[in-house]
């Protein structure tokens, strides 16, 4: 359990100090101040992030550097510091420095919950994607290099096939880059299955919040290439489209392309579902994130929920809260809300 949180020049804090001494917290305070800010801050030990930090943008205005330190129960201590003149960010845990994987495996892990995540099946499926990775990071320690190995490959090789494209390398260049490709989107697809199968076979449980109104729900993970034979099929898009590659400049399939869809009787949630429909199913996505973290980890994830008002009604906030019971919880509210926790004001 996360017991204290001290913030030194860290976004628009000074030095101040958190204690979250109840597995539920509730931080109230009036909009546009510093609520998201303290999450954020939690959200850097565990990593949560796909997309890379800024740390310059953390170090409050005037400053020259942040210092952030998260308590675990009675014992350990977990710290951050970054010196922006120096450019170096340094990792400690109890005092001692360390390495950021190191901090970020031994942290507990989080789930989080805000306003963007309602959104999620409406928006671009870049965020159905990083939705599934986030996940996986936060339950394979060497899931976050897998996924950048990958990204970094599929840069050389959209490069290489641009330089055969405007003549500047050969095209036998391109085959050490498919190689690489091919090892390293079979590696990210092996891990995504992990996931893939979970959601699969747990999303229709969702339906007792849907008052058992819809009889089928499946969770359909769109991709081009084969679930049970995945190296050859990437093999085989390669082999054969190559020269589209060359003449589009990218490559045109897999890991960074899928995407998901909930179909409930026959009816996209992306294109067809009401607002309800998709609150019930988000609130049950999270649900099964939390629980497949559990079951990798072997620990419960921290639940942490931005701006609870903004996007729930009664009936989602009380199926979200009793889901997520066991879960340490800290939420954030402009307003009191009925919940039985450890109240937080500046
Ligand atoms: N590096 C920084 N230095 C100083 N202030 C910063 C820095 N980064 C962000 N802020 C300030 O933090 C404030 C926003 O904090 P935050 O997003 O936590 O607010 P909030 O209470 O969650 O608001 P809302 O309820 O509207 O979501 C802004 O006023 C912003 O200017
Ligand atoms: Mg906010």
């Amino acid at each position: 359990m996360l017991t204290s949180l001290d913030l030194r020049n860290f976004r628009n804090f000074q030095n101040n100090n958190f204690i979250l001494e109840n597995n539920k917290n509730l931080i109230i305070w009036k909009n546009w101040e510093w609520k998201t800010n303290v999450l954020e801050a939690i959200g850097l030990f565990s990593n949560n992030n796909i997309l890379e930090i800024n740390f310059d943008n953390l170090v409050k205005k005037w400053e020259d550097f942040l210092y952030i330190k998260a308590k675990i129960e009675k014992w350990d201590e977990f710290a951050i510091s970054f010196d922006r003149v120096q450019n170096k960010k340094k990792y400690f845990i109890n005092n001692k420095s360390t390495t950021k994987k190191n901090l970020v495996n031994n942290f507990p892990k989080t789930v989080s919950f805000h306003p963007m995540i309602m959104n999620m099946m409406y928006l671009s499926p870049t965020l159905r994607r990083d939705f599934l990775d986030s996940i996986l990071i936060s339950s394979f320690s060497d899931y976050n290099k897998v996924i950048k190995n990958y990204k970094n490959i599929l840069i050389n090789r959209n490069k290489v096939l641009k330089n055969i494209n405007e003549w500047k390398s050969q095209k036998s260049e391109i085959n050490f880059w498919n190689n690489r490709f091919i090892e390293s989107a079979t590696l990210v697809y092996l891990y995504r299955e992990k996931i893939l199968l979970y959601i699969e076979e747990n999303i229709k449980y969702l339906n007792t919040y849907l008052n058992n109104k819809v009889e089928n729900i499946w969770f359909i993970y769109k991709t081009k290439i084969d679930r049970n034979n995945v190296r050859n099929s990437i093999e085989n898009y390669i082999g054969k489209n190559l020269d589209r590659d060359i003449i589009l400049k990218k490559t045109y399939i897999w890991p960074h392309l899928d995407d998901f869809d909930i179909i409930l009787d026959d009816v996209s949630l992306i294109n067809f579902a009401s607002r309800w429909e998709v609150k019930s199913i988000i609130i049950w996505l999270k649900f099964l994130e939390s629980q497949f973290i559990s079951n990798t980890t072997g620990n419960k994830p921290i639940f942490i929920v931005d701006d609870i008002l903004s996007e729930l009604d009664q009936v989602h906030m009380d199926i979200l809260l009793k889901n997520f019971w066991d879960n340490q919880t800290i939420i954030t509210s402009i307003k009191d809300i009925n919940l039985n926790s450890n109240k937080i004001y500046l």
